[in-house]
């Protein structure tokens, strides 16, 4: 089997069996020779938008602050201690998509996004721990990662971060560009720049089952249908009219567990949550969109790709994109996942498909959740 210089020689499955969620793994050169995607005025730019999640910490005269993006200006280069995380990356640089894509052995449903930090000199976001499992890559300049498995997790009081009250490190290393520490989730860690330095973390999402719960309520909502209403032909005269009648919870009860969900709806409702962009994604039109006869023309040609932004996943007969799901027949269905699963289509395939999805693939291009080419 192939090794990947990414995971230190570890094929992608060893590293999930032995360290995925288990345990940490230092990659000295993950990726020989790295150098930064983009500079730190670049990054300094991006945390200026406002469709860009970025954060501010600043750790002077020993107090912790964050200051919550846009940043339109960031303290004094020569100023040590202080970290701008912009999150997201990913989504506004080509580089930094094809970076995250290098993790596609794992679903782009446990993907999250690509962030990067800027710190000066001793700057960091002091000891804590994440809910996810994170690959942090040294992209420039050094940082000293300290980490500690089996902490206690009590927290600082009335700090504006989370930051553990009583680390004690039991592992200590300095990467350099092109090194990565990978973390399994809750795993205490420290990274402090040694001098100016730049760290990318490759973040990973797991839902929690309240907020899927909450959220698959909310979309059942939508689809629960319930026929009758309550009625009491044999109501009888009532001494106390403020209680609430057993005949009538009775009726509610049993029309209420009438509500039922199969498979499919859970299919549906994962799909379209998982592939909903973020509140803070924009996509972006074409400024002069072909018509659908050109657009046709083209796609023959030149296939076409997902936007950087757009997430499209699948299961059984259903395909989502960004938030919203249809069904499809088997030959349209072999293409769209082939789209899905390598993020493109080339012209021979996108050239084969059936006019529901030809038109589907324009209203993409037109709202930008599709490139061509
Ligand atoms: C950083 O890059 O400064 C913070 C990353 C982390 O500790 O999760
Ligand atoms: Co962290």
């Amino acid at each position: 089997m192939k090794n990947f210089t990414l995971l230190g020689g570890l094929s992608p499955a060893q590293f999930l069996r032995d360290y995925w969620h288990k345990k940490p793994l230092l990659i000295r050169q993950a990726i020989p020779g790295f150098k930064p995607l983009l500079s730190a005025d670049a990054l300094f730019k991006m945390a200026a938008r406002d469709d860009v999640e970025s954060r501010l910490i600043t750790h002077f005269k020993q107090e912790w602050k964050v200051e919550n993006g846009p940043i339109a200006t960031v303290p004094a280069i020569s100023k040590k201690d202080w970290t701008l995380l912009v999150q997201g990356v990913n989504l506004h640089d080509d580089m930094a998509d094809a970076l995250l894509r290098q993790f596609s052995f794992i679903p782009d449903t446990r993907l999250d996004d690509l962030m990067v930090s800027y710190a000066t000199d001793t700057g960091g976001v002091g000891p804590h721990f994440d809910s996810y499992d994170v690959f942090l890559l040294q992209a420039h300049g050094q940082r000293r990662w300290k980490i500690g498995a089996g902490q206690d997790l009590t927290l600082v009081q009335g700090s504006a971060l989370k930051i553990l009250k009583n680390f004690t490190p039991e592992q200590e290393f300095v990467l350099e560009p092109g090194d990565m520490l990978y973390l399994p989730p809750q795993y205490a860690h420290d990274g402090t720049a040694i001098g100016e330095c730049m760290t990318y973390s490759i973040g990973f999402r797991a839902p929690a089952f309240q907020e899927l719960g909450e959220a698959f309520l909310q979309f059942m909502a939508d689809s629960i249908d319930l026929p009758g209403r309550y009625a009491d032909a044999d109501l009888a005269p009532t001494k106390h009219p403020a209680e609430i009648g057993r005949n009538m919870l009775s009726q509610i009860s049993d029309a209420l567990n009438k509500v039922r969900f199969t498979d499919d709806d859970v299919a549906i409702f994962v799909g379209e949550y998982l592939s909903d962009p973020k509140a803070t994604v924009f996509f972006e039109s074409p400024p002069r969109p072909l018509t659908l006869s050109r657009f046709t023309a083209a796609i023959a040609k030149r296939g076409v790709s997902l936007s950087r932004k757009t997430q499209m996943l699948y299961r059984g007969k259903h395909l989502f994109i960004n938030g919203e799901s249809f069904a499809a027949g088997r030959e349209d269905k072999a293409s769209l996942c082939v789209l899905a699963d390598n993020r493109k289509l080339d012209g021979q395939a996108a050239s084969v498909v059936s006019k529901d999805v030809l038109e589907a693939l324009y209203t993409w291009y037109e709202d930008g959740w599709i490139n061509l080419g």
